[in-house]
C-alpha cells in the first residue's frame, strides 16, 4: 500500500507522466502539455512535401522533434542554454552501441555511489536546497552526479544522455510538486512518503527510459540554435517554408524558475544573479531581478500600437489595482518583444511561408488581455495574409482562457 503511493507520488513529480506521454524523446523533459505536442503534430503531418520548418522558441524542441520525425529539416532557437542543450540531446542520432555503452556506464555510476568510489561534488546554489530534497536524497546527488562524470567522457552521448536520466531522477527524489501549472512543493504527508523511494532504483528506471527514447531516431535533420527570438535573423540563415512555435505566454511565468533545479545542477546557472539576468533577457517571465528591473522600463521608439493594446493597458495600470502599473508594464515590454520578434522574423520567410503560433490568452485584474487578436493585428500591419485566429481548447477552468492557433501568410 505504501510502496503504492509511493510510486503514484513518483509519477506525479514528473513531469512525463503529468502530461501522459508515454513513449519517445517528447516525453524525455517536457515544458508543453501532450495536448500541444498532438497539435504541432497534427499541424506538422498536413505538409504534402519536404519543408524547412523553424520554432523561433524551442523550449524542449517539440516543432523540431515532430519535423525530425516527419522527415523535415527543422532549425530552432532558444535564449535559454539548458534548452538548447537538452533540445540538441534529443534530436541527435543515438547508435546501438552508444545506447549498450549508456546502460554499462549507468551501472558503473550506481556502483561507484555504492561503494563512496567517488567524491561528492559541492551543493549547487539553489536556494533553500534543503526544502528540496532530503538529506539522504542530497547525498545520493551529490554523489551521482560527479560519478556520471567519472565513468564517461566529456561531453559525449552516453554523458549527455545520463545526463538526461540523472535530470528525471533530481526531480523524481525531490519534494517538488507539478500538480499545478507551475512547482510547488509537495506537504509533508507526500514528503514521508517519499522517504520510502529508492534512489538508485529510480535512476536506472529512468536511464531504461531516456535509452528507449534514444534507440527511436528521427529521420529528418533538425539543428537547435542559442539566439534571441527579437533578433531571428542573426540566429538562422536561409529561408523557412513553415513556422511552427509555442511563445512564451503572456502569463508572467518564468522558465529559469521552472528549470532551475536542472540548470543549477548541470552547472547552467551559479547564482540567483545569473538566474536574474537570463530571465530579464527572456521573453515572458518576470521573477527577482526582472520584477524589479519592470519598474523603470521604457517602451522602445518603435514600439506597437493598437486601441486594443492601449485599452488593456490603460485598464491594468488602473490605481485600484495593487500593482496595476508594473503589471502593465509586464504587458506592454512582452507585446515590444513580439513585435520585435515578428519584425525580425519576415527576413527569414520564403514566399507563401506558414505561420502557426499556438497562444494563450490572460486576464489581469479582470481584465481579458487577448493575446491572439494583437498578435493578428501585428501581423496584418507587417503585410502577412490570411491572418487568422483559430481557437482551439478550454485552458483550464476559467471560461474566458482559450488557446488559439494564429495562422498567416508571408505573402
Ligand atoms: C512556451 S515555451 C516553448 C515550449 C516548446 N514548444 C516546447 O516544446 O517545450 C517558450 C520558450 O521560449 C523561450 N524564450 C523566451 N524568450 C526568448 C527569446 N527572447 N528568444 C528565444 N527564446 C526565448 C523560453 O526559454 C521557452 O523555452
Amino acid at each position: 500500500m505504501r510502496a503504492a503511493a509511493a510510486e503514484k507520488l513518483r509519477q506525479r513529480a514528473d513531469y512525463t507522466h503529468k502530461h501522459n506521454v508515454k513513449t519517445g524523446r517528447h516525453g524525455w523533459l517536457r515544458l508543453t502539455p501532450a495536448y500541444s505536442v498532438k497539435v504541432v503534430d497534427e499541424i506538422i503531418s498536413k505538409a504534402g512535401r519536404p519543408l524547412r520548418i523553424f520554432d523561433p522558441f524551442c523550449g524542449t524542441a517539440t516543432t523540431a522533434l515532430s519535423a525530425a520525425y516527419h522527415g523535415h529539416e527543422a532549425v530552432t532557437t532558444d535564449i535559454n542554454p539548458f534548452l538548447v542543450w537538452l533540445s540538441s540531446a534529443k534530436l541527435n542520432f543515438y547508435g546501438a552501441a552508444t545506447i549498450g555503452a549508456t546502460r554499462r556506464a549507468c551501472l558503473d555510476a550506481l556502483e561507484l555511489v555504492r561503494t563512496s568510489g567517488v567524491k561528492p561534488c559541492a551543493r549547487p546554489a539553489l536556494h533553500n536546497i534543503e526544502r528540496w530534497w532530503s538529506v539522504e536524497s542530497l547525498d545520493f546527488l551529490t554523489k551521482l552526479r560527479p560519478a556520471i562524470q567519472a565513468v564517461t567522457e566529456p561531453q559525449s552521448p552516453e554523458q549527455t544522455l545520463l545526463s538526461i536520466a540523472f535530470c528525471r531522477t533530481l526531480i523524481a527524489t525531490s519534494n517538488a510538486a507539478f500538480n499545478h501549472q507551475s512547482m510547488s512543493f509537495k506537504d509533508s504527508e507526500q514528503i514521508s512518503l517519499a522517504l520510502d523511494i529508492d534512489a538508485t532504483q529510480i535512476f536506472s528506471d529512468d536511464t531504461h527510459f531516456v535509452l528507449n527514447g534514444a534507440a527511436e531516431n528521427p529521420g529528418g535533420n533538425a539543428s537547435v540554435v542559442l539566439g534571441d527570438a527579437r533578433n531571428v535573423a542573426a540566429a538562422v540563415h536561409g529561408k523557412f517554408d513553415l513556422v511552427v512555435t509555442s511563445p512564451p505566454y503572456a502569463n508572467r511565468m518564468s522558465y529559469i524558475r521552472e528549470l532551475r533545479p536542472y540548470m543549477y545542477w548541470l552547472g547552467f546557472l551559479e547564482s540567483g544573479r545569473d538566474a536574474g539576468e537570463l530571465d530579464w533577457a527572456a521573453i515572458g517571465g518576470t521573477w527577482g531581478v526582472a520584477t524589479s528591473r519592470l519598474k523603470d522600463w521604457k517602451p522602445s521608439p518603435k514600439s506597437f500600437a493598437s486601441p486594443l493594446l492601449n485599452d488593456a493597458l490603460e485598464c491594468i495600470a488602473r490605481n485600484e489595482n495593487k500593482n496595476g502599473r508594473l503589471l502593465a508594464n509586464y504587458v506592454e515590454k512582452y507585446f515590444d518583444d513580439m513585435w520585435q520578434h515578428f519584425r525580425s522574423l519576415t527576413a527569414v520567410l520564403a514566399k507563401n511561408a506558414e505561420l502557426h503560433y499556438i497562444v494563450g490568452n490572460s486576464t489581469f485584474y479582470g481584465t481579458l488581455l487577448q493575446v491572439e487578436e494583437i498578435y493578428a493585428a501585428m501581423l496584418k500591419q507587417l503585410g502577412f495574409a490570411d491572418v487568422e485566429c483559430r481557437a482551439m481548447r478550454k485552458r483550464n477552468s476559467k471560461k474566458e482562457l482559450f488557446e488559439f492557433d494564429v495562422f498567416a501568410r508571408w505573402p
